[in-house]
């Protein structure tokens, strides 16, 4: 129990406010799965009757696509030099309020959240970030908005690493209680350490006890350390990143936290990502009459250059161009898996490494009719792409949750995934030894090499082509899956409760209860008991 206010209602029940602070939230900003869950968790977590505040930086597109703005405070010298405004504002899906840290000498640029329109990281992330922090400590401690204060922050991901840290630098025990959670462990914010004192970091922590790493200062060390509660983004993940393999150097703070590190399994917006009434498709279906897919995949072959056969396989890529996606074996064995399956056609939609995007281009010429690279970034798009496939590659060599896997499955198309973090999770595959398949949901291969993403492939494709029951089943079976966020925004509202105060754990106790970091994890994913 702690000193944390919760406000009792006129029926004795108890809210609890809760503010999560991401440097993107969709529809707002988005580069990444980041903004998905950070725009569709707190929806599910409002239906539990938390008073949820959303906080990201005031980015152009973000100001834009605001509902209803209007300047509520300012927050002058937060830190030497640096002034601040709030502007408050409605989700345009959701019409959750949110609070846009208004800073336009950091925030007002081109490029991406983090990047200049060359792809370069700008120089001065440390500082934009750790005003996104300081913003948010002020704004949960009461000091911003009259009359609300939070019970729980949730900071996602380094960008917002330094408000558990924060909140205990600038406030007593009845500060409000922090859960921080990790997306990706190889994104670390780590900067040099003359730069800490511009963001009000006291010396004293720049020792390998407090905030230093390798000779640097860590947002997401800050975040792990001093967060009440650590989570991330899938059961296996929370293993994996204490292992050296994993961890990219943070393997022993994440060890350090183990009883406090849980893994809870993604969802995914069933509303926004549901194929009976995408607006992005040219048609809508369900799992019971899949004529909508056909014409999707038909309506894409066409634009696409493709040939327009309904047989022929179709696997899909819609990723970053990256090494975490295997972009690079990928780019390596295509010309191998076109060759041993001569019906395959691939359509790649994704972007990222300058050398991969080119590498991707350069093949497509090789296969008329069978091969589309489009370079960008474009959600209807990644929609379309996701309705008109047979099958999703999705290798990755770490994966902390992965949505594409989900959302493909909900669409009706195939995964071929490696078995490692969400994937693990959300994917089944009893394996070639078991003839009948039951319960698969897709195919999974184990070593992060070109070979065994060719043979899962294979595996995949020979199933399309020589077993259309045992494919019907398998894809019946993807649609069936319930990837929707109530289970796991129940398991984050168990863990506020807990840290906020009992009332509310018993009030969301029963309806899901968080997976521990050490417990067997695909036995418990989300297609256990398959
Ligand atoms: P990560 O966050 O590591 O990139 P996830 O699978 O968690 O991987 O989330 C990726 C999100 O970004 C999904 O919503 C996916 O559809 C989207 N996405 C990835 N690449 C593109 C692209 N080129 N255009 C549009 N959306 C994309
Ligand atoms: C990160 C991870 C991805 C995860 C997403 C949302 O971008 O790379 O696996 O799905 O965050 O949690």
């Amino acid at each position: 129990m702690t000193n944390a206010t919760l406000r009792q209602c006129d029926d004795g029940s108890v809210t609890l406010r809760q503010l999560l602070v991401a440097s993107e939230i969709y529809p707002l900003a988005k580069t990444g799965g980041l903004a998905d869950v950070c725009g569709a968790l707190p929806k599910a977590i409002a239906r539990l009757g938390i008073d949820v505040r959303l906080m990201m930086p005031a980015y152009p597109e973000a100001l834009a696509r605001l509902v209803a703005p209007r300047h509520i405070a300012d927050l002058a010298c937060l830190l030497p030099g640096v002034s601040v405004r709030v502007v408050e504002g409605s989700m345009p899906d959701s019409g959750l309020r949110i609070w846009l840290v208004d800073c336009p000498e950091l925030f007002d640029r081109p490029g991406t959240p983090y990047q200049d329109p060359n792809g370069c990281e700008w120089e001065d992330n440390a500082l934009r970030f750790g005003v996104l922090c300081h913003a948010a400590a002020w704004v949960a401690l009461g000091r911003a908005i009259p009359g609300w204060r939070a019970d729980v922050v949730h900071a996602h991901d380094w960008h917002a690493g330094l408000v558990p840290l924060l909140l205990q630098l600038l406030s007593d025990h009845s500060r409000p209680r922090t859960v921080f959670t990790v997306h990706n462990a190889a994104f670390q914010g780590n900067f040099p350490l003359d730069q800490a004192s511009q963001l009000g970091l006291p010396k004293e922590l720049l020792i390998p006890d407090g905030i230093e790493f390798y000779g640097r200062f860590s947002f997401l060390k800050a975040g792990v350390r001093y967060a009440d509660k650590v989570t991330t983004v899938s059961p296996t993940y929370a293993k994996e990143i204490c292992t050296p393999e994993f961890g990219f150097g943070m393997e022993g703070v994440f060890q350090a936290r183990c009883t406090n590190l849980v893994g809870i399994l993604n969802g995914i917006d069933a509303e926004r990502w549901d194929p009976g009434t995408d607006p992005y498709l040219s048609h809508n279906y369900s799992g019971n009459d899949l004529t909508g897919k056909q014409g999707c995949k038909a309506d894409t072959q066409k634009r696409l250059r493709l040939n327009v056969d309904a047989s022929a396989p179709l696997a899909v890529f819609i990723s970053r161009l990256t090494q975490q996606k295997m972009a690079d074996v990928l780019l390596d064995r295509l010309p191998g898996m076109m060759t041993r399956h001569p019906r395959l056609q691939f359509a790649l939609h994704g972007r990222g490494e300058p050398a991969l995007e080119a590498g991707f281009s350069n093949m497509v010429a090789r296969y008329p009719g069978r091969m589309s690279v489009q370079v960008g970034y474009d959600e209807a798009r990644a929609h379309c792409l996701h309705a008109a496939g047979d099958i999703l590659l999705h290798g990755s060599r770490f994966e902390p949750c992965g949505l594409a896997q989900m959302y493909a499955m909900r669409y009706g198309t195939v995964p071929v995934v490696r078995r490692v973090g969400g994937l693990a999770d959300s994917v089944r595959d009893p394996g070639m030894h078991d003839r009948l398949g039951r319960g698969q949901t897709g195919f999974i291969f184990d070593d992060a090499t070109g070979d065994a993403m060719g043979s899962a492939l294979s595996r995949c494709v020979a199933t399309y082509e020589t077993q259309p029951r045992r494919w019907s089943e398998l894809r019946k079976l993807d649609m069936a899956c319930d990837f929707g966020w109530a289970r796991s925004a129940a398991a984050y509202a168990c863990i506020y409760g807990e840290l906020a105060g009992k009332q509310i754990s018993s009030l969301v106790a029963e309806r899901g209860a968080p997976q521990s970091a050490n417990a067997p994890s695909h036995k418990q994913g989300r297609n256990a008991g398959l």
